[in-house]
């Protein structure tokens, strides 16, 4: 299955510091890419990327914040000088929170607009200039099962992965004559930071037994789908949402 090979490539993933971006760095390291790890928190990153050198990959922790477009240049251009090119990219850095919209406070929407939607857009805008001058590229853009569905109080959240996807379509189309391929990674609920004190709560138990498929994810249900968008397994494949939610979107 040469296919899904990465030996050669570089990849980017932002919010690898923990969580599913962690997850996903390690993956695609573990299907042969050299993978730059992007966080604020250089510690943690520091020890994501030691484990992937310690796996025999080339790994690099840059400490960025996907908020700040001049951090987010500076990151690329650390990334180019170690590596010289960058072949994926992977917007994983996400967000998410609870508040009521008549009680909204607004810099909570734009926080959250910025990191999950905003920020994937900067990065896209300064990693592809050098994808499109290489003619290939793999970006993925991490949205939610809450792209499609929705939940109370969770308004910044669920539209901000809605219009990620929509993002991506419409990168996707305008990419696709670059030889770039453009698309969102969905995932369901995977236990993370960000939701553990609701799934270890009474009410986040009995959300879990109300899933069609009764569990959570468990990370390594995530790496398959990862790899594949990052590979040329799929390179017919742009602009689509790919759900890897144990059927949740079917509930
Ligand atoms: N867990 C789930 O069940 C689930 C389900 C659907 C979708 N997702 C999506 O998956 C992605 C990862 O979620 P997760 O559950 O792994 O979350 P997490 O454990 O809280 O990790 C979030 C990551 O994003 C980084 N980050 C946050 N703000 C950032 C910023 N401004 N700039 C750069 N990096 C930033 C964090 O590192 P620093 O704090 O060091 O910056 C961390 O590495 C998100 O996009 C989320 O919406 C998760």
């Amino acid at each position: 299955m040469d296919c899904f090979d990465l030996t050669g490539r570089v990849a980017l993933v932002t919010g690898a510091s923990k969580g599913l971006g962690r997850v996903i760095a390690t993956a695609l390291a573990k299907a042969g890419a050299d993978v730059a790890v992007a966080s604020r928190t250089q510690a943690d990153l520091d020890v994501v990327a030691a484990e992937l050198q310690a796996n025999g990959r080339r790994s690099f922790a840059v400490a960025a914040d996907v908020t700040d477009e001049s951090s987010i240049g500076s990151m690329v251009e650390q990334i180019l000088a170690r590596f010289g090119r960058i072949d994926i990219l992977v917007n994983n850095a996400g967000i998410g929170d609870t508040q009521a919209v008549v009680e909204m406070d607004t810099a909570h929407w734009d926080r959250v607009m910025n990191v999950n939607l905003r920020g994937p857009m900067l990065c896209c805008k300064h990693v592809g200039p050098y994808m499109i001058a290489q003619r290939s590229g793999k970006v993925i853009n991490v949205g939610s099962v809450m792209a499609a569905r929705v939940a109370r109080y969770m308004t910044p959240y669920c539209s901000s992965k809605a219009a990620l996807v929509q993002f991506t379509r419409t990168l996707a189309l305008e990419w696709i004559r670059h030889g770039i391929q453009v698309n969102a990674l969905c995932p369901g609920y995977f236990l993370t930071d960000m939701n553990q004190e609701f799934f270890s709560s009474q009410r986040g138990k009995q959300f879990i037994k109300a899933l069609p498929i009764e569990r959570l994810g468990e990370s390594r249900e995530l790496e398959g789908a990862a790899v594949f968008l990052a590979s040329e397994a799929s390179s017919y494949v742009t602009g689509t949402a790919l759900y890897v939610d144990g059927g949740h979107g079917l509930a």
